[in-house]
């Protein structure tokens, strides 16, 4: 039988499933397959049919939920007109990435995993499904999953066997070659998208204009968080409560220096990059496109490296102590080393280039974007509603800030890129677009809604609250929590002037403003009467939005209390009762870490 071609497909939202998709596409090329790697949606599904032999990497997001760049993929496959059979000369693995401390854990790959079979695909292994919360990462199934699948397609294809790989200690060659320009270029920003033309899309951003940025939080508290408000007048974008907005963070210009300075990088130096192969160059980049613009808005240095970035930085080290260190780290048997001096001490790529000197002088330009992903859209909920604010757009922010064993603070890069904006300084412009959110308010004026939304898990509640007070349906029940009442209350008057007007019923839980922490699940359990009469007697719908930690657990076994108390059910009734208000809509949770 002759070699397949191999065509390995991703669903990616953060970049690891990308990240790994490419990682089956370096091993298909050292064993020297035709090998295509692309995200789901840039994929004309239509040519499955046609395929011998396919990867799919699918992550899981959210509530179940698939990858932005593979939801027209997911609409297709599930359409009820495609035959039986269909598939059945296609041969297939599925490589599931999820994370096991959400509910529908790889709920995608699983999914999809059926429906191919029922198209009638050989899948010749069982599902990878690799876990986040797994001490040593993803890697840790991914590894002896990826072993099984090459033995797999070497028994089917015994010919892949024949060719002598290619050394897997010199690079592939890059992806993209870098023309440097004689002259300096201008370069204009591409992404201001003409108004009254398109509605703004993560290929075309929309410059938006911002307004202010002020921290709601008393100076004193120990979280900095920010209300920021962006003009969008004439960007076409419409959003209805619920719906996140979606932007790129840029890196800080103290490490943009520092990363120049390392790689000897001019940065005002200006290229033109073409492709060596027949991907598209990255549309995000303009071109010609300065040095210093590619580092500060498109490669992420400032992200935890993953194992890839080692693997391809050890085939440049001569220095025979770096060289070591680097192979090591890209190794199976290296994975506890690696996660020690990178993921639990969250050290950035930037930091790591630092203690790689010698590899560090070796590198080649061309490989930049094979070594560094592109910094990834980061999606905040939308805290404002159009209705009550037009022309604008506002978030909450917490500006994300932690220790680690290391001796610089880490800083969040999007917060803290936010939060260094200042409108006073001059005109900023940030560029962003508008996406759909998982949360839903009734259409119907006198379904109450009942929001818990402790710290910034207010925010799509504050919007949701605005757009509704400006609708007329004045029947809204708030818990917030928060530390203080003094010091975190996030838009404290703009509450009391709803309970003032009628429009709002408000609990507040202030953990630390006495020795006992009150949280928003015992301020449910007080009012159980109230919130079954909402939810069984009114059809009331009831949302929880903030922090993935224990809150929204915590909170649904407290109404799971509600149901059985006042509605005289027992715990397995009240189980089955909140997860038919799911099904139907009546329950709903976003919830972020
Ligand atoms: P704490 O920090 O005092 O523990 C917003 O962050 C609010 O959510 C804070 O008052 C915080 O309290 C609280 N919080 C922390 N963990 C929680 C949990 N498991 N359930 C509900 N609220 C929680």
């Amino acid at each position: 039988m002759s070699k397949p071609a191999l065509l390995v497909v991703y669903g990616s939202q953060t970049g690891t499933a990308q990240d790994t998709a490419q990682r089956i596409g370096r091993q298909a090329q050292r064993q020297q397959l035709q090998v295509q790697v692309l995200p789901l949606d840039t994929y004309n599904v239509a040519n499955l049919i046609l395929e011998s032999l396919v990867v799919f990497v699918c992550s899981t997001t959210g509530q179940g939920d698939p990858p932005d760049n593979m939801k027209n993929f997911w609409r297709f496959i599930f359409k009820k007109s495609l035959p039986v059979g269909s598939l059945s000369r296609l041969d297939c693995a599925i490589l599931g990435l999820g994370d096991s401390s959400y509910p529908k854990f790889n709920f995608v790959a699983k999914k999809l995993h059926k429906r191919l079979v029922q198209l009638g695909a050989r899948v010749l292994l069982p599902v990878g499904l690799a876990d986040d919360q797994h001490d040593l990462g993803s890697d840790a199934v991914i590894d002896p999953w990826l072993t099984a699948f090459w033995d797999k397609v070497l028994t089917l294809f015994p010919s892949v066997a024949d060719v002598i790989p290619l050394r897997e200690d010199e690079p592939l060659p890059p992806t993209y070659i870098f023309h440097f320009l004689d002259s300096i270029k201008e370069i204009t920003d591409q992404r201001r998208i003409d108004t009254g033309q398109t509605v703004p899309s993560h290929s075309h951003p929309f410059l938006s204009r911002l307004v202010s940025n002020r921290r709601v939080t008393e100076a004193s508290h120990f979280q900095d968080v920010r209300l920021i408000e962006f003009d969008i007048t004439g960007s076409n974008i419409e959003f209805a409560a619920g719906d996140v907005v979606m932007m790129h963070p840029c890196n800080a210009a103290e490490d943009v220096q520092q990363f120049c300075q390392l790689l000897r990088l001019d940065p005002d130096a200006s290229f033109t990059l073409t492709a060596t192969d027949n991907t598209a160059v990255p549309a995000r980049l303009p071109q010609p496109c300065t040095v210093r613009h590619l580092v500060e808005s498109y490669l992420d240095i400032s992200a935890v490296p993953r194992r890839s970035f080692f693997e391809l930085l050890s085939t440049f080290a001569t220095n025979e102590l770096e060289h070591d260190k680097l192979v090591e780290f890209s190794s199976a048997a290296g994975q506890e080393e690696l996660h020690s001096y990178c993921n639990r001490p969250r050290r950035t790529a930037l930091e790591v280039l630092a203690d790689f000197p010698h590899t560090v002088a070796e590198l080649k330009v061309d490989y930049l974007l094979n070594l560094f992903p592109e910094i990834q859209p980061r999606a905040f909920s939308i805290a404002s509603s159009l209705q009550a604010h037009p022309h604008s757009l506002q978030i909450l922010v917490a500006v994300v800030r932690y220790k680690t064993k290391l001796y610089k603070p880490r800083r969040g890069l999007c917060s803290t890129w936010l939060a260094s904006l200042d409108p006073a300084q001059g005109e900023v412009y940030v560029p962003l677009w508008v996406k759909k959110g998982t949360l839903k308010f009734p259409v119907e004026k006198d379904t109450p809604v009942i929001m818990v939304g402790p710290g910034t898990g207010v925010a799509p509640f504050r919007s949701a609250f605005q757009e509704r007070i400006a609708q007329g349906k004045n029947a809204n029940v708030l818990f917030f929590g928060c530390r203080s009442e003094t010091k975190d209350f996030f838009f404290s008057s703009e509450w009391e002037e709803g309970v003032k007007a009628a429009q709002l019923t408000l609990f507040t839980a202030f953990s630390r403003d006495q020795e006992e922490k009150v949280y928003v699940q015992h301020r449910v359990r007080e009012n159980a009467k109230l919130l079954w009469d909402l939810i069984a007697n009114k059809r009331g719908c009831f949302y929880i939005a903030g922090n993935a930690k224990q809150m929204p657990a915590s909170v649904q076994d407290a109404l799971k209390e509600v149901f059985q108390k006042e509605g005289g059910i027992s715990p397995y009734n009240a189980e089955q009762m909140l997860e038919a208000m799911e099904r139907s809509g009546q329950f709903q949770s976003e919830t972020w870490s």
